[in-house]
């Protein structure tokens, strides 16, 4: 699929964690201290929203259970071994871009 636009910088506020779908797929969108990247948006543990969770540090809390994900790894951090999808974040001309496998 390679480059997706999925944002504005502008939308992806400072420690905030945002949802974008594509197609029928969402992805959580972090921003820690303005380093952007995102993540898988369904949560390893029974399928929660990542991308409509909150910020804690360089975490991002589940909504259902809070869990928490590694915002650059997606790792766990309490059982680093369990681990989301990361994936690798463009940001180019004021716009934020996935970079999807084909
Ligand atoms: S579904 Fe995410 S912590 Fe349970």
């Amino acid at each position: 699929m390679g480059l997706v636009k999925v944002a504005s910088v502008s939308e992806v506020k400072a420690d905030s964690v945002n949802e974008v779908m594509v197609g029928d797929t969402p992805y959580a969108i972090c921003n820690v201290g303005g380093n952007i990247t995102a993540l898988y948006g369904i949560c390893p543990h029974r399928g929660g929203p990542l991308g409509q969770g909150t910020l804690h540090g360089q975490f991002v809390v589940c909504p259902w259970h809070a869990w928490e994900w590694n915002c650059a790894t997606g790792e766990n951090d309490m059982d680093p071994s369990q681990k989301v999808a990361t994936c690798e974040v463009k940001v180019e001309g004021g716009d934020v871009f996935l970079n999807l496998p084909a």
